[in-house]
């Protein structure tokens, strides 16, 4: 086991960066402490704290006895003597290495020896950061985006020195507070800002040269990279010096076509306000302006590749999640084709007399491979990780054909192998829009194709020689829960959640769930789940044998090896007890009444009110759905596994053809409910 394990935070600088963070971890549920230079400090920032919170309760976002309980896991102190017990240590002062070095040792003085120490810095090396303590080994950076509570990205980044194991944990104790981590090396302006600030210093430049006004610019910025704000208006946001700071830095540190333009400085140092806004776009030059701020962003994205800062997906991952842009710049490098890409990056590089990225010169008309799945490795084991953390990992098949590829090429590798997903979701299911476009298309043998890939995929995961490990750290729905079950072991974070929404879509699971889950739960238990879709914590699927175990975050690495070192799981063949007195009511009536008996009425409830509530649940479903389902499990259960999954595929066009997945699975888009047909009746 890691001897780096984070259960308790704290952050110094009670800023606006800090005081988000801080608020961010202890929404999550877990202790934090605040720590500024004096109390009054302090105050401030649990005071920025409440009143997010409470402007939060203002909007619906949260409850007022929620906000209690988050507050309740601050603590705020300007005593450092209490930061002996903590874990993690996330540094947010002002951005002066003389300021941060000094924390920094103080760090090293008042911590135990198996804290890691993390900075938010913007603009300096973590290694000049870390030179100063006693552990370098134990920092890393920390790099969040304003505002720290609501953007889910933090970039996550080793120096030289930093243990791998505390970059893990590190990394781990992102997850655990629902961020969205990627990797950076230790290289100025990390990821997203190498490439961010050159595209706002570009449009000041744009501008500079009167290529086009800020009203237009903002315009075709808009238009061009699909987001709600340009960048004018992005800067009078964040703050114009901020802008040009950051450029300084980077101009300093990498080349002359980093540093801010004279209208940039000029704004900040000599006008010293926003930038006026105001005015008509021409719409005449959105080719000229559009052109410019994605050469710049291809350029800088296939250089920072290039040196090894970063990977395309993380690249990617960075401008969707941390900026909003509906697609990364090598998703954009690939939507314009890579002749013209490489054109508009031209532009860039032979002013500047820069050497095209070899990326982007070395890449042919098909694209540059953008990984949604990736092989690595996790400790003693190989992993593969879906990386779609925006679209919470949802499968399609593009990312079947992906992890297809990375579980066989895993298992010729001869070490067991850990299945995860990046960000907050496992996998929320397979994506709805696939389904809904070849239903209104008519082309139903694509879902078909779909089905069944995926059910070969998950057939050939278990009784392999090499162990599948799910390692489900949040949200695991549908298509997820089903890849989970498919696994030989599923090891679960205390955020996991299982459910099979299915029958409240119009379908049924389609990807073993009718099959696995009663081989897993017992066949009573497997009703339940699916026909009233209801969402299952950590501890419950414990409780019930969905899951092999429940850890904390900062174990969940370390118990995936455990399992894996116990080889393949047995076959399972379903349990004829209920496995908790918990759970006994729900077996008891679903395994004495039919989805008829229920929705008829016949089956009594006895006034229990899970029962009732499992009833009332039903009701909402869609009746075809249900029967088939229930067709399926009953049919199913006498057969051998392999047999079984058949009948899934066998009945696949019957759901599919019934109006009632149509509609239910574009109510699901739609964000309405869904009007079923032969409504079913409680
Ligand atoms: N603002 C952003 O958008 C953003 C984004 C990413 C990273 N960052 C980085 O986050 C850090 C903090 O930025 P901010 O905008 O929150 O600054 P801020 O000025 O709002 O807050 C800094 C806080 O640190 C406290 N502080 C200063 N010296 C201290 C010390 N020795 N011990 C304890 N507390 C001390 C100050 O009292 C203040 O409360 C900077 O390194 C910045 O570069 C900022």
């Amino acid at each position: 086991m890691s001897e780096y394990e984070v259960q308790k935070y704290a952050v110094i600088g009670a800023g606006n960066m800090g005081s988000g963070i801080a608020q961010k971890i202890a929404t999550e549920g877990l202790p934090v402490v605040l720590v500024d230079l004096d109390d009054e400090k302090v105050a401030r920032g649990m005071g920025i704290i409440q009143s997010t919170l409470q402007k939060g309760v203002e909007r619906g976002i949260f409850k007022p006895e929620q906000v209690e309980r988050i507050l309740g896991n601050v603590s705020g102190t300007s005593n450092w003597d209490e930061l002996g017990e903590v874990d993690l240590v996330i540094e947010a002062v002002f951005e002066d290495l003389g300021v941060k070095q000094q924390v920094f040792q103080r760090l090293g003085e008042v911590t135990k020896p198996s804290c890691i120490l993390g900075t938010n810095t913007s603009s300096f090396y973590v290694k000049d950061v870390a030179a100063v303590t006693p552990h370098p080994e134990r920092v890393v950076g920390l790099h969040y985006f304003y505002h720290p509570a609501m953007n889910r990205l933090v970039e996550v980044i080793g120096h030289e020195g930093t243990d791998r194991a505390a970059y893990d944990a590190a990394w781990a104790a992102q997850e655990a507070i629902g961020k969205t981590p990627i990797d950076s090396a230790d290289a100025p302006g990390f990821v997203v800002n190498r490439y961010f600030v050159p595209w706002l210093n570009e449009a000041v430049r744009l501008l500079e040269e009167g290529a086009a006004d800020i009203a237009t610019i903002d315009w075709a910025a808009k238009r061009a990279f699909r987001i709600g704000m340009g960048p004018f208006e992005l800067m009078n946001v964040t703050g114009v010096p901020i802008a040009m700071h950051a450029a300084n830095t980077l101009g300093e540190e990498l080349h002359a076509f980093y540093a801010p333009a004279a209208k940039l400085v000029d704004q900040v140092e000599n006008v010293k306000e926003n930038w006026d806004l105001s005015g008509e776009p021409d719409e005449s030059k959105f080719d000229v302006v559009a052109d410019r701020l994605l050469g710049v962003t291809f350029y800088v994205a296939a250089q920072l590749v290039d040196e090894g800062v970063s990977s395309v997906e993380d690249t990617d991952i960075g401008a969707r999640v941390g900026l909003r842009w509906s697609k990364g710049p090598f998703q954009l490098i690939n939507r314009v084709g890579v002749a013209q890409a490489r054109a508009m990056a031209e532009t860039i590089t032979s002013k500047w007399e820069l050497p095209m990225p070899k990326l982007l010169a070395d890449a042919d008309e098909s694209g540059i491979p953008i990984q949604l799945v990736v092989k690595g490795q996790r400790g003693g084991l190989t992993s593969v990780w879906i990386n779609r953390p925006d679209a919470m990992n949802a499968l399609n098949p593009e990312v079947g054909a992906q992890l297809q590829a990375a579980l066989d090429a895993a298992q010729s590798e001869g070490r067991g192998v850990v299945l995860g997903g990046s960000g907050k979701a496992f996998i929320a299911g397979a994506d709805i829009k696939f389904f809904v476009d070849h239903l209104r298309a008519d082309t139903f043998p694509e879902i078909y194709t779909f089905t069944a890939d995926g059910q070969k995929m998950l057939r050939g995961m278990s009784g392999n020689q090499q162990p599948v490990v799910a390692r489900v750290q949040g949200l695991a729905l549908g298509g997820g829960s089903e890849t989970a079950l498919a696994c030989d072991w599923i090891v679960a974070s205390p955020k996991a959640s299982f459910g099979f929404p299915e029958t409240g879509i119009g379908i049924y699971p389609g990807l073993g769930g009718t099959q696995r889950l009663p081989r897993r739960v017992g066949l009573p238990l497997a009703k339940y789940l699916v026909y009233t879709g209801q969402i299952l914590g950590a501890k419950q699927a414990a409780e019930i044998g969905l899951v092999d175990a429940v850890v904390p975050f900062s174990e969940l690495d370390a118990a995936c090896e455990e399992f894996a070192g116990k080889g393949v799981a047995p076959a399972r063949t379903g349990r004829e007890r209920c496995p908790s007195e918990n759970w006994q009511a729900i077996w008891d009536y679903f395994a004495s009444y039919s989805v008829d008996q229920i929705l008829g009425g016949e089956a009594d409830t006895g006034g229990n009110p899970v029962l009732d509530k499992a009833v009332k649940r039903m009701s909402q479903k869609s009746l075809n759905a249900l029967k088939q389902a229930e067709r399926l499990f009953n049919e199913g259960h006498h057969l051998e596994l392999n047999d079984a999954l058949d009948l899934e595929l066998r009945d696949l066009q019957e759901v599919f053809a019934h109006p009632d997945a149509l509609e239910g699975l574009s109510a699901l888009i739609e964000g309405r409910r869904p009007e079923f047909q032969a409504p079913a009746r409680a």
